[in-house]
């Protein structure tokens, strides 16, 4: 068992921050902050295995810093950066590149989603992805990574490696003092309704930030609330009222997902949202479920502008993020260099 439980987890500036990040991620962020030490991070060399616009990157990095504050997430006890700013994420990943086989990578189903028929013109980086990541949680050696059941495999990917690391190094590990699970097992934390939200346009389409499709289908972070409201009132449902049983709304996509998106919103099970609202129409229940999406976002919103309004108290958020960060990741690179055989 590794000595201490650790977070680590990390969100792409890659595009505007929605409603599906802050319920699948942010918000889990906060009340974890109890239980153990946090470590959240702005994975920006994540977001360049495709073509970020350098002032884009800069402007959704400073973005999800906020977001992560204005959440609720607190500088002081938990750690706040950019992956780029600690160079040990790029060295144990390179490491990583060597335990790692090129046929566990191609087997990752956002690769192949991603690369689709053009895998000969994507990145490098797009295909070892995964092996930069499990460097992000294992520099920590953190034991749980809250993230959207979409990176379930990036996470089984992750004990693959460690597993490998302390199995081909198990002698040099021993040799040098160290347990023989020298890296955890990492866990994902995936819980609660609404981990996965889906497009207000398509109940079977995953929200995005990258929707070209329609911009009514994402409520983004940064959205005032008339713009959420219109969204909500916008958004697509069948004719049918909400039904009596949580377990009428199997095969109601759009139904399920403004259900989920409310009972994520209020903390309560879908079963309790339909024990309220069951038999009723969109019509009283798309304003009640709008009301509620700005009285939860709305603040946060705010909060997020009056921040990247002045970046100067994110960026010391985060150089001071970076520091602590930097102390870990500097001595388990140590202890890693020294299991490989690298010298000095
Ligand atoms: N791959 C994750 C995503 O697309 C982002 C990520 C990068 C991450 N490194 C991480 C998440 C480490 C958790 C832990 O959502």
């Amino acid at each position: 068992m590794p000595a201490t439980n650790r977070v680590f987890s990390g969100i792409k500036p890659s595009g505007d921050l929605h409603l599906g990040n802050y319920l699948g991620a942010i918000r889990r962020f906060v009340p974890l902050q109890d239980q153990m030490p946090c470590i959240y991070c702005v994975v920006d060399m994540h977001a360049i295995t495709v073509w970020q616009d350098p002032a884009d990157l800069k402007r959704w990095t400073y973005e999800i810093a906020a977001a992560y504050i204005a959440a609720g997430v607190d500088p002081e006890k938990s750690i706040i950066f950019n992956q780029s700013q600690v160079a040990e994420h790029a060295e144990l990943a390179w490491i990583f590149n060597c335990v790692a086989r090129m046929g566990w990578m191609a087997r990752m189903t956002q690769f192949k989603d991603k690369a689709g028929k053009n895998s000969e013109n994507v990145s490098l980086g797009l295909f070892a992805y995964p092996s930069l990541m499990a460097a992000d949680i294992l520099l920590y050696k953190a034991t749980h990574v809250p993230v959207g059941d979409d990176q379930k495999q990036h996470l089984e990917l992750t004990r693959d490696i460690a597993q490998k690391f302390n199995n081909d190094y198990a002698t040099s590990i021993a040799a040098n003092g160290f347990e023989d699970d020298f890296f955890p097992l990492t866990e994902p934390v995936i819980a609660g309704p609404a981990t996965r939200v889906m497009s207000l346009r398509d109940g079977t389409k995953k929200m995005s930030k990258s929707e070209t499709a329609s911009d009514m289908a994402t409520i983004y972070l940064m959205d005032d609330a008339d713009t959420i409201a219109r969204k909500i009132k916008k958004a697509k449902t069948d004719p049918e009222p909400l039904p009596e049983t949580a377990e009428g709304l199997e095969g109601r996509p759009e139904a399920a997902n403004l259900v989920g998106i409310y009972a994520a919103l209020i903390d309560k099970s879908t079963a309790e949202v339909i024990a309220e609202f069951g038999g009723q129409g969109f019509g009283a229940f798309k304003p009640a479920l709008a009301e509620l999406a700005v009285s939860v976002l709305g603040p946060q919103a705010d909060e997020m502008r009056r921040l990247v309004a002045d970046p100067g108290e994110i960026e010391a958020i985060m150089r001071n993020g970076a520091e602590r960060a930097r102390e870990i990741a500097a001595r388990t690179m140590q202890e890693v260099r020294s299991i490989v055989g690298f010298i000095g």
